[in-house]
């Protein structure tokens, strides 16, 4: 029996400490299926295509049994859309805690047959966000080491000018 996970998130964009939970997730699961949510109600700074293609030109090294796709409803409809019995999710501190315990059993309401594994965020990325690295960038800093090369790359050319 093939085990398959989703990893869902807004994306906007992918940090190092998203790329560090993806490719411990690759080797956990036989099958990845990183879920780019697509939100009508929210204006991210990347629309999905380009988090979309931002996040498979940072996974590209990563194997053929991790993919990327966008989604746009319930996270329990996209797993249960590509067969997968998990929910990976990352973990940075106690304060991601309380909103992540909450999610887990609001989906596990949704779909028993559907768990959330959590991973520890890499020590060294635990303090990253999206929204941080966008500011960084936002103020002309280096976000080189938050966020993978294809990424750092599009914040530059998006704040440049
Ligand atoms: O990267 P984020 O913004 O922390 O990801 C949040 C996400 C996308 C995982 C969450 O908002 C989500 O699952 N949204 C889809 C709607 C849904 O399923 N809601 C009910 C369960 S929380």
């Amino acid at each position: 029996m093939s085990r398959v996970a989703v990893f869902p998130g807004s994306f906007d964009p992918m940090t190092m400490a998203h790329l560090d939970v993806a490719r411990r997730a690759a080797a956990l699961f036989d099958r990845l299926v990183v879920g780019v949510l697509h939100n009508p109600k929210k204006s991210p700074v990347f629309d999905i295509e380009e988090r979309v293609a931002l996040i498979r030109a940072s996974v590209a090294d990563f194997g053929a049994n991790v993919e990327v796709e966008a989604f746009d409803g319930l996270t329990v409809v996209f797993a249960e859309r590509n067969g997968a019995s998990f929910i990976v999710r990352g973990l940075r501190a106690v304060s991601d805690f309380e909103a992540e315990l909450q999610m887990a059993h609001t989906n596990r309401k949704l779909q028993r047959g559907v768990d959330t594994v959590f991973l520890m965020s890499a020590l060294e990325f635990g303090y990253l966000s999206s929204t941080l690295a966008k500011e960084v960038a936002q103020f002309g800093g280096d976000v080189s080491g938050m966020v993978p090369p294809p990424v750092a790359a599009a914040l530059v050319a998006r704040f440049s000018g």
